[in-house]
Order: C-alpha cells, then sequence, then structure tokens
C-alpha cells in the first residue's frame, strides 16, 4: 500500500488524503450531530456566503506520536477557543469547545495510520475549517455553515527546517488594520498577505515582516508567525491588537519563563530590531524558525543575526518539543492524551 512506502521524514507541509474527515453542519438555527466521511469534496451553493464575503475560519493544531508510543495533542482546546472567537468575529454559529475537541480527537483516532512515527521529525497536522453556507446576494450573517475537521501528516513548514530563514519587511501592503480581523484565525487575512508574499519569495525572503498599519513603525508578524526577539536574558515579543495570538508564542512565553528569562509583551519598534541577540518565527507549522536576516525592502536595511541557530532559540525548540514528542513532563498540562 502507499502508505508503508511513506518516507515520513521528507514529508514537506502540504496536504496529502487521509481516511476520513468530521464534519458538523448547522442550519435551522442548531448544529448537526458529528458526522464522520471519507468524502474530501463538499457540495456548496455557487452563491454561497463564504464565496463571496470571505465568511471563513480555520485553525492549525497537530497530533505527536510520543517517544512511549502514546498519541497527543497539543492545546487542543486552546485552539477551540480561538476558533470561537474567529466565529464571534465573523457573526457565524459558535461552536462548542466540546465539539471541536470531540471532532479533533475522532479525526486523530480513526486516521490512526496516518500518524507519522516517533523519531521522524513529522506530525499530524489537523486543519479545523468553517464558512458560511446560506446562499443569498445581501452583505449580511450567514445563518448556515459547515465545520470540518481534518487532518493531513506534515514535515517542516519552511525548507530550512531549524536553520535561520531570511525575511524581508514589507510596508508597501499590510496584513491586517487596526481593529480588523488580524487578531483572529481568518482566510482573508492570509489572501491579503499573499501579495507581499510572492514579492518576498521572488526576492528570495521565506517570509514577509509586517509593521503596524497604522504607523509602520512597530513589528508585528511574520508571514504565519509571531515574532519573537531574544537579548539581555529577555524573551520580547509584539503586542497589538492586530497580531494573531499565537497558541505556540503563548507556550514559549511559559517555557522562557520557565527557563529562567524575562518576558516582555510590548511594542517592539523596528529601530530595536538590530539590538536582538536571537530572533525568530514561532507557530504550529513553523515550530521555531530562526530569523537569519531581516531585509527592509523600503529602507535598504540589512539586520543580521547569523547562520546558526541561537542558545536561547534552540532551548526553547527543544523544551517545547519535548513535551509535544512526550519526552519531557507535561507539567503546564497542554497535551490531551488521544491513545
Ligand atoms: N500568526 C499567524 C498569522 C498564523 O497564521 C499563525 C499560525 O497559526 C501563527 C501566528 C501562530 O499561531 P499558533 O502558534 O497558534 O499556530
Ligand atoms: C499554523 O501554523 O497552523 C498556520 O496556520 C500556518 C498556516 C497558515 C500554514
Amino acid at each position: 500500500m502507499v502508505m508503508e512506502k511513506t518516507d515520513w521524514s521528507a514529508l514537506g507541509f502540504d496536504y496529502r488524503k487521509t481516511d476520513v474527515n468530521a464534519r458538523y453542519t448547522f442550519t435551522d438555527g442548531k448544529w448537526s450531530e458529528m458526522e464522520i466521511t471519507e468524502d474530501e469534496y463538499i457540495r456548496m451553493h455557487m452563491s454561497a456566503s463564504c464565496l463571496h464575503y470571505g465568511i471563513e475560519l480555520f485553525e492549525g493544531l497537530k497530533a505527536f506520536r510520543g517517544v512511549d508510543g502514546k498519541v497527543r495533542l497539543f492545546r487542543v482546546e486552546d485552539n477551540a477557543r480561538r476558533l470561537q472567537s474567529s466565529a464571534e468575529r465573523l457573526c457565524l454559529p459558535v461552536p462548542t469547545i466540546d465539539m471541536i475537541v470531540d471532532a479533533c480527537i475522532e479525526v486523530v483516532k480513526r486516521n490512526e495510520r496516518h500518524i507519522p512515527p516517533y523519531g521522524t521529525g513529522a506530525s499530524l497536522y489537523l486543519r479545523p475549517v468553517m464558512f458560511g453556507t446560506t446562499v443569498g446576494l445581501g452583505v449580511k450573517p450567514a445563518k448556515d455553515a459547515l465545520l470540518i475537521v481534518y487532518c493531513s501528516p506534515v514535515g517542516a513548514y519552511f525548507k530550512s527546517g531549524i536553520k535561520p530563514m531570511p525575511v524581508a519587511i514589507d510596508r508597501e501592503q499590510d496584513r491586517a488594520a487596526p481593529r480588523g480581523t488580524g487578531d483572529v484565525k481568518v482566510g482573508g487575512n492570509y489572501a491579503a498577505s499573499l501579495l507581499s508574499g510572492e514579492k518576498g519569495h521572488s526576492l528570495g525572503y521565506s517570509n514577509i515582516m509586517y509593521l503596524d498599519a497604522a504607523e509602520h513603525k512597530y513589528i508585528e508578524e511574520c508571514g504565519a508567525c509571531n515574532f519573537f526577539g531574544i537579548k539581555e536574558g529577555k524573551y520580547i515579543t509584539p503586542k497589538s491588537p492586530s497580531v494573531l495570538p499565537s497558541i505556540t508564542n503563548k507556550s514559549l512565553r511559559q517555557l522562557a519563563r520557565d527557563m529562567g528569562l524575562e518576558v516582555e509583551d510590548r511594542r517592539i519598534p523596528v529601530e530595536e530590531l538590530p539590538t536582538f541577540e536571537e530572533c525568530g518565527g514561532c507557530g504550529t507549522a513553523a515550530v521555531i524558525t530562526p530569523i537569519g536576516k531581516i531585509f527592509d525592502m523600503q529602507t535598504n536595511a540589512v539586520y543580521e543575526y547569523g547562520s546558526e541557530v541561537g542558545k536561547v532559540s534552540m532551548e526553547l525548540y527543544t523544551r517545547l518539543q519535548d513535551i509535544q514528542y512526550g519526552r519531557a513532563e507535561d507539567i503546564h498540562g497542554w497535551c490531551t492524551i488521544v491513545m
């Protein structure tokens, strides 16, 4: 069978078909029971609200096969809560935490043969996705919705893995406006980031660093990652209403405290960049990806952090993955053991 030939260590971050996905539909003011299906497709009306007005949101989380053979879902309830806040922001029906968590657990269990073995560096990525399906033409909230949870085995998001990546600052397009939707995980934010992302890629940069849209003075996010900088025994990360509250970043802040670092959650002006000893991007897909170089596309300034992973970033990465793969005690209660 195809699965027996999988070279798990060579997986990138891409969709691969698995066995089943879980779905809930919202119609007539109520949610259906969970449905498990092998179908990868959905049949939808051409005038469904998600297609025209971007009434769509998603989540991303991972399940890991641990050193002890157990399968752990990382911080699934935090993802469920963030999904709820995205649904509220888009005036979509809000599923319960239990519905989301149950679907994630069910999808992991029923796709067990697709969970990458321990030691391959790969994991099972879960993608809850939800959208409005009401047929209409006017701009108004959807009364009907579909929530799907599916999964795909994945390897590293950035081809460079834990090797430092080059990123570029762009002020020509913003990702998210103050009081816009930057703090929730909705598809429109990603659509808005594509043009600058492509510009960065064409110049050889892995990712775009966005600045705050109001003043273009402060660091916001780094593509689909939060940003962090390390200096003088501190873990520093941007505080902004238009940054996605990353669950990885929240975990790293805790791990940084555990390591005796001070944690600062505050605005970070671009001028502070040369003072960082290490910096990186963090997220479910990217885990920690150190930043080796930052190029400012408008001022031509270059900030260099070296071609090796910094000591603090490496320790944070190791501590995080040790918990995810069951090599260290889960003292903060972040993992749900699925089986
Ligand atoms: N920022 C953006 C824009 C993202 O898409 C993601 C990925 O989910 C993150 C940050 C990291 O968030 P998390 O750690 O919850 O995956
Ligand atoms: C994640 O880290 O889960 C993300 O959402 C990144 C994704 C947009 C590819």
